[in-house]
């Protein structure tokens, strides 16, 4: 009873103090940052800068929002994707459509009820409401694809509709239905036992009799499959995994792959005979990544060149073992041969912690994924001038003072953390665990603000400085012209040479072109430095010297001292490249400038023009991020079309071709559920880029072939943009 009144006055209070405004543009920007109860009762908008934008992007501690008597039909896709904070959410009572992914991951969430009139929920609207107990559905609407999927904590369903609403069979994915109480009219429990889409809730569950068609399946692309006579391998059996030495890594990744995909499933029926997994390592096959395949009467074979070639190998077993992916595991493998190399050496996907921090264990968390569509770098951009993210214990203000803000462009929100370096020793182990590299970047001299903030004496005159809470370029550089600044890279350097095993270290050098540039012009120390060189020019130039001389005393020590090799952005004005560096060319309409001045240079180059490869701007027009700072769009289709060897010729390839890499900068991605939305899909599309040979790529056969990967990430209750042709619902929206 004493819970029960509490509860009241609770809900009382709440009701009470709820702002209530007819639409967003009533409130002040630190309103929305303030808020935390919500009502809003006037006409909602849905695209750019809507209501819903703001109620998700900037009332970033909104815990209830009732918008039951809002002017409102349609809930667009990604409204308030990933709001942890959100507990409580009264839908409008006039609410007709809910678009894909519109609540995915609001794991605060405890009840929900979907009002009568609503007529269809997108796919993954719900999905990964691990919090959500109750869920009450008053109508009939149409339920997408895994709609209300990995609802971990359901407890009550109840269906006020005596005819089925119909449901796509995997709408209740991942939902224990033994912990669930399903309450439907009197009567209709028979009809809903026999409905599509609710029969596996209802406890009817058939067992998947699909054989694998693996020219349909696997991506990347293998160089060459071939199919074998004989009757397909079917996969419900007792499999044995059996290595040869060198390979406890991969057994223990092949023992954990069978029990998720074979024996995973709870209602598998018991295995019906034998079957072996055999692993085994061959030097000849010429590269450590490349691997053959085998599958027949016995079983499946895998020979890596390398450890890493064996691990790949078993990537696509577990491709052809996820099939089609209307289930988690396909009933038959045919026999096969497969022969797979890689394209280019490195597949890489860069994360930005700077702007929007990313939890420890949600960087973990990204690792595997990658692995398996075969990427093996992970880029971590762990400084740049809104905040400092890497433990530096010669300096420890830095991530003291420079790992917490407040706002990061209209977003009025506290952003904190950062990185203890025994932290990233675990995620260097456990990346190399799934043949990833790490390559962390330290930015020089521009995109250095945080540690300017911290130690004003590493710019000229000493200048003092905020951190930066929007994003675009700061003026502020670091001073060639000051020894502290050598001193301070030098130990930075060191440190992380010691937590990074990877040879490279990235530089950054990006945007620290005119006008930032002028800051060193009035500098005595940077004037003393132009006369030592003997650098007398006054057209501009003769600071772009002084970036090359604060690069080549960095890159010096980066070799000399630690055995690095030093990477960096590429910038048109840096003319002079040091033979063996690695270059990235980025800049829109400006990849065969870099590629020439690789070249030229007898460097390495890795091709992330932002035109192909920025996979933080939307995919589609209206697409997440819906407000930005001005950025383009890359489609799908366009990451797809990178040729990694940009027309210049096998040569080319085999010199100077370091690999392809996607970049995922976080001004407008404010949750760690956001970072895989905009990488995928289009880092699988760039996993083949890098990965598959020219001759067995094609679009067409790419968006066959990754419906299937999509969804397997929706099942495994994974985000990804849905906004491209062929997709799931894309063309009615
Ligand atoms: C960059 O996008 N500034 C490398
Ligand atoms: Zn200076």
């Amino acid at each position: 009873m004493k819970r029960l009144t509490f509860l009241v006055a609770f809900l009382l209070a709440a009701q009470v103090c709820a702002q209530e405004v007819g639409r967003m543009d009533e409130l002040q920007p630190q309103q929305k940052a303030d808020a935390t109860e919500l009502k809003l009762t006037g006409e909602l908008s849905t695209k750019g800068n809507s209501d819903f934008r703001q109620l998700r992007d900037l009332c970033w501690q909104l815990r209830r929002l009732d918008l039951g008597e809002a002017r409102c039909t349609d809930i667009p896709d990604n409204a308030l994707h990933s709001r942890h904070r959100l507990e409580a959410v009264v839908l409008p009572r006039k609410l007709r459509t809910i678009g894909s992914q519109a609540f995915f991951a609001c794991s605060s969430l405890r009840e929900l009820t979907l009002p009568e009139k609503v007529e269809s929920v997108g796919s993954a609207a719900f999905s990964m409401c691990t919090g959500l107990e109750q869920l009450t559905i008053e109508g009939t609407p149409r339920l997408g694809d895994f709609a209300f999927a990995h609802l971990r904590s359901l407890r009550r369903l109840t269906l006020r509709s005596a005819v089925p609403p119909p449901a796509s069979p995997t709408a209740f994915e991942g939902i224990d239905r033994t912990q669930v109480e399903i309450e439907v009219p009197r009567d209709s429990e028979r009809l809903y036992r026999k409905a599509e889409g609710w029969a596996r809730l209802f406890g009817h569950v058939a067992a998947s009799e699909e054989v694998c068609q693996p020219e349909r399946v696997l991506v990347p692309m293998p160089a060459r499959l071939e199919r074998c006579e004989g009757e397909a391998l079917t996969v419900n059996r007792r499999w044995e995994v059996e290595a040869g030495p060198d390979l406890a890594n991969e057994t223990g990744h092949a023992m954990r792959l069978i029990a998720k995909r074979i024996f995973g499933q709870t209602d598998a029926p018991k295995p019906k005979g034998r079957a072996v997994l055999r692993l085994d390592l061959d030097a000849a096959l010429g590269h450590p990544e490349a691997y053959t395949l085998e599958v027949d009467k016995e079983g499946v074979r895998i020979v890596g060149g390398g450890q890493a070639g064996v691990f790949y190998g078993l990537m696509t077993f577990d491709q052809l073992l996820r099939g089609e992916a209307e289930t988690r595991c396909c009933a038959a493998i045919p026999w096969l041969r497969i022969e797979d190399r890689p394209r280019t050496e490195v597949r890489e996907l860069m994360v930005d912690p700077c702007r929007t921090f990313v939890p420890f264990d949600e960087l973990k968390a990204f690792v595997p994924e990658m692995a398996r569509y075969k990427l093996n770098s992970l880029h971590l951009h762990l400084v740049d001038d809104q905040a400092w993210r890497i433990e530096i214990k010669a300096y420890p203000e830095l991530t003291a003072q420079a790992s917490k803000r407040v706002g990061m462009d209209d977003m009025l929100r506290v952003d904190s953390g950062y990185y203890t370096q025994d932290q990233m020793r675990e995620l260097v182990e456990l990346a190399a665990r799934y043949h990833v590299q790490v390559v962390p970047e330290i930015e020089m001299p521009g995109h250095e603000v945080a540690a300017i903030h911290v130690f004003p004496q590493l710019t000229c005159h000493a200048k003092e400085v905020p951190i930066r809470t929007t994003c675009g370029v700061s003026d502020e550089l670091l001073c060639p012209g000051s020894e502290f600044t050598y001193e301070f890279l030098g130990k930075v350097f060191r440190e992380l040479a010691e937590v990074f095993p990877s040879p490279y270290v990235h530089l950054g050098g990006d945007e620290a072109g005119n006008p930032a540039l002028d800051c060193w012009t009035s500098c005595p120390n940077c004037q003393a430095l132009k006369r030592q060189l003997g650098i007398t020019t006054t057209d501009r130039s003769e600071n772009w010297r002084l970036q090359e001389h604060l690069f080549n005393r960095v890159i010096d020590t980066l070799r000399t001292k630690h055995g690095k090799t030093p990477m960096f952005w590429y910038e048109t004005d840096f003319k002079r490249i040091q033979p063996g560096c690695v270059t990235f060319a980025w800049r829109h309409g400006l990849t065969r400038a870099a590629l020439d001045a690789a070249v030229a240079n007898d460097a390495k180059i890795m091709l992330c023009p932002g035109e192909h490869c920025y996979l933080d701007y939307p995919m589609a027009p209206g697409d997440m991020p819906e407000v930005n700072w001005g950025m383009p769009v890359t489609s799908l289709e366009a990451t797809y079309a990178l040729d990694p060897a940009w027309g210049m010729g096998e040569e080319f390839e085999r010199n100077n071709l370091f690999g392809v890499a996607g970049t995922l900068w976080s001004e407008c991605i404010n949750s760690p559920e956001r970072i895989y939305y905009q990488a995928y899909p289009r880092a699988i599309a760039l996993a083949e880029v890098g990965w598959s040979h020219a001759a067995v790529r094609s679009w067409k056969g790419f968006l066959q072939r990754l419906a299937p990967a999509v969804r397997d990430l929706q099942r495994r209750g994974i985000s990804c943009s849905l906004r491209y042709e062929g997709a799931e619902g894309f063309e009615q929206r």
